[in-house]
């Protein structure tokens, strides 16, 4: 397996190294660069004002994302020029010899300093369904409450990369780690001052993406590609770890208050919810991504008065960007607050009024954004999961567990997840396929999709090896290529095999449907007489090979190579009024999760981890499941230990594995029972009715949280709400013992 930085590097190959800011908010003075051009082994510098075309490489068209900083400077650790040298240490002792002079500027740094500024990098946004202000008013009981999210790095073990390779006419091909190549294609066009045909870009895989790639590789591609431009020679970018963790935009952090009423039963009558999200110094892909967090506000319940408002606040801190799940987790992580809210007044197990809330049929099927639920089976996967977990007896052994513990207590949750699957800018529900059958039978697939490690390359040639009936080690994956699928949408949103598994689906029926006439007229037989067995072909009383028949059809001058195309059928949505359906389906699961606390440390260990997850009729089980694993112990971190800390003057605190704590194997739940549904299968006609897999099993650890909750709330025999904010780390865990103890004794 070759990544980009395992490509033989072309001769007099260049290395290229950003040079950052160390102040969050200026004006750039003065930038001296003499001593930096004349150093060892540089061959080029560059600034904004050696770019040729546009300085931006903003994925809508904002404008507000420079390639290297222009007079202003919009957070601690922009980069503000680039050194191209023989080898990577010299570029940056160069770079290290620069004068900048920086006019500082007041910087607005957290989500409380941007919204006392109404500093927003777009306008705030509202859903609403039915009268929430009224059913507040009228309903038996009330509560308000606040919760603060944490982000997250996306922690790729491949760094972002791009090699370019100039060509002819000022021509760049740039190898590059991303899960968007035609983005990066129109961006690099655009620094460049070139047309999109002047650019090919090319990924065989990443060594993880998570979302981090999807706007975030642009920068670095167009840098590349610039030096190549202009020296001649192939030039290599790769960030290391620290750079990477602090020049690449990472998930949003939220802060939401939320106001619910409801009946003695929990079931919620009106739910006002406001949330704002740190967005950074530009807005990126900040509209969808807040967007989703909204749409993912009532997770698996239904709300009658619901009205949801999101601001987008403009931070002097990196432009934070897209992350599995892409808003949705944190939408999600306020309601399930909500419920457990509801339980702990009315002295419910959260899992009652959890269930009291869910969506059901007619009456209690319409979101907050006006889209009838008719997939719904949260409550199906509740059902078999408490009960093959064993919930109500292990909430028994746990409160007599606790009952002689006084230190160490343990904590149980039961959470859904209910995600919508589709990109919810229409239009970018689209893909392209492009299939070879070679003469000697070999298949040369590509498609627009990416590969991560997600697994999406061989979900999408199984599905051609199922078209033509053919062995699977005869399709060759190939890498994606701006050249030859054109206008793809970022390989995101889980979508990936949905539609790349339907575009190629659509190519290798040409082919096959052509072969069928051909096989047809050869033989003298109707087109129905035609079967593809086992790498074979049945033409009426014929077999022969399918190398066979494809040897005979190129002869008579049949076509063996074929495009196809998909657009995800029946979504539409009006964002003006938030109302329409923005997605084909829906995804769901649930995750039972025990945990252990220690009361005089606030450290907590997950125990025990149950999981019943619907993937519809799997495309690849093993694939599906490692999707699970992965997702949920990726959102089990970024809810328990990664912190990440910006100090006083906006500087990145947590910017390598020293200080910023992903999980280990170490941390891996001692029991992980996952599984998937077997009565899965796709409402939709979704390819072979699979269902997208990547990121919903990420919103699976939002069990994590609620179970530690859990625990220090049996502080107070279950009565009171910790007060604990994400992650959920040993400070924060203390501080809310504390704070459970201190309310416990008052009471
Ligand atoms: N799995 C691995 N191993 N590596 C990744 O980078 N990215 C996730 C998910 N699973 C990712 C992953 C994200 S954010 C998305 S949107 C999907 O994979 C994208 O791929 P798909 O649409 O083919 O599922
Ligand atoms: N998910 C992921 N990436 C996206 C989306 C989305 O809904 N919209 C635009 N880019
Ligand atoms: Mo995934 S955040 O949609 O790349």
């Amino acid at each position: 397996m070759i990544y980009i930085d395992d490509i033989v590097e072309p001769r007099g190959c260049l290395n290229v190294f950003a040079a950052r800011s160390s102040i969050a908010h200026g004006r750039l003075n003065a930038l001296d660069l003499s001593r930096t051009r004349s150093a060892p082994g540089v061959a080029c510098v560059l600034t904004a004002a050696d770019i040729p075309g546009q300085n931006d490489v903003s994925p809508t068209g904002t404008n507000d994302d420079p390639c290297l900083a222009d007079e202003l400077v919009h957070f601690h650790g922009q980069p503000l020029f680039a050194v191209a040298a023989e080898s990577i240490e010299e570029a940056r002792a160069a770079a290290a010899l620069a004068e900048i002079e920086i006019d500082p500027l007041e910087a607005i740094l957290t989500i409380e300093d941007a919204m006392a500024r109404k500093s927003f990098v777009l306008d705030p946004h509202t859903m609403r369904r039915g009268e929430p202000r009224e059913a507040l008013e009228t309903s038996p009981r009330r509560l308000r409450g606040r919760i603060e999210i944490g982000g997250q790095d996306h922690f790729y073990l491949e760094g972002q990369v791009s090699l370019a390779v100039p060509g002819e006419d000022g021509d760049v091909l740039v190898h590059c780690s991303t899960q968007h190549p035609s983005e990066v294609q129109h961006n690099v066009a655009k620094v460049l001052g070139r047309p999109d045909n002047a650019v090919t870009i090319e990924v065989r895989r990443m060594g993880g993406g998570f979302g981090g790639k999807e706007t975030q590789a642009s920068q670095w591609a167009a840098l590349a590609a610039l030096v190549a431009v202009k020296t001649g020679r192939a030039a290599k970018m790769r960030l290391d770890r620290d750079g990477d963790m602090i020049m690449t935009g990472k998930r949003h952090d939220f802060i939401a208050d939320y106001e619910v009423g409801f009946g003695d039963d929990g079931v919620i009558q009106g739910l006002v919810i406001d949330m704002a999200a740190r967005c950074g110094f530009s807005a990126d892909l900040s509209g969808a991504i807040v967007d989703r967090a909204m749409f993912h506000a009532d997770n698996c319940y239904h709300l009658d008065n619901v009205e949801i408002t999101a601001h987008r606040c403009r931070t002097n801190t990196v432009s934070n960007t897209a992350f599995s799940g892409f808003g949705g987790p944190q939408g999600m992580v306020v309601i399930e607050r909500v419920i457990e809210a509801i339980a702990r007044d009315l002295g419910l197990d959260p899992l009652d009024a959890r269930r009291r809330n869910l969506y059901g049929g007619p009456g209690r099927d319409v979101t907050p954004y006006h889209m009838t639920v008719e997939d719904n089976i949260a409550d199906h996967l509740i059902d078999e999961l408490s009960t093959s977990a064993r919930y109500d007896e292990r909430r028994a052994e746990i409160a007599a567990f606790n009952a002689a513990s006084p230190v160490l207590k343990r904590g149980l949750a039961i959470t859904p997840v209910k995600f919508g699957i589709s990109f919810t800018t229409t239009f970018l529900n689209q893909a392209g396929a492009l299939i070879h059958v070679y003469t000697d039978g070999s298949v040369h697939l590509n498609h627009g999709g990416t590969e991560m490690g997600q697994g999406l390359f061989i979900k999408v040639a199984q599905v051609v090896a199922e078209e033509f009936q053919i062995d699977l080690y005869r399709i060759k994956i190939s890498a994606t290529n701006t050249g030859k699928v054109p206008n793809t949408s970022a390989t995101a949103a889980s979508s990936g095999s949905d539609m790349n598994g339907m575009a190629a689906l659509a190519a290798a029926r040409t082919i096959r449907e052509r072969l069928v006439v051909f096989a047809a007229r050869h033989f003298n037989i109707a087109e129905d007489e035609v079967t593809f067995i086992a790498n074979r072909v049945r033409a009426g009383d014929h077999e022969l090979s399918f190398t066979e028949l494809v040897k005979l059809a190129y002869l008579d001058r049949v076509q063996l190579s074929a495009t196809g195309f998909y657009r995800t059928p029946k979504i539409q949505y009006d964002r003006e009024t938030a109302s329409g359906r923005p997605f084909y389906y829906f995804a769901y699961g649930a995750a039972v999760t025990e945990v252990a606390i220690d009361t005089l440390t606030g450290e907590s260990k997950v125990l025990a981890v149950d999981i019943l997850h619907d993937v519809g009729k799997s495309l690849n089980p093993v694939i599906d499941l490692g999707q699970v694993e992965g997702g949920f112990i990726q959102g089990m971190g970024w809810l328990t230990s990664e912190e990440l800390v910006w100090d006083g003057n906006g500087r990145l605190a947590t910017h390598a594995p020293s200080t910023y704590k992903i999980p280990t194997c170490g941390d891996r739940p001692e029991a992980f029972n996952v599984r998937l549904w077997e009565r899965g299968e796709n409402v939709e006609e979704t390819i072979h009715r699979s269902k997208a897999v990547g990121e919903p099993p990420l919103m699976l650890a939002i069990s994590v949280p609620h179970a530690i909750s859990d625990a220090i709330s049996s502080l107070s025999q279950g009565r009171l709400l910790a007060n604990l904010d994400m992650p959920a780390t040993p400070e924060r865990i203390l501080a809310a013992v504390e704070n459970m103890k201190a309310r416990e004794g008052a009471r």
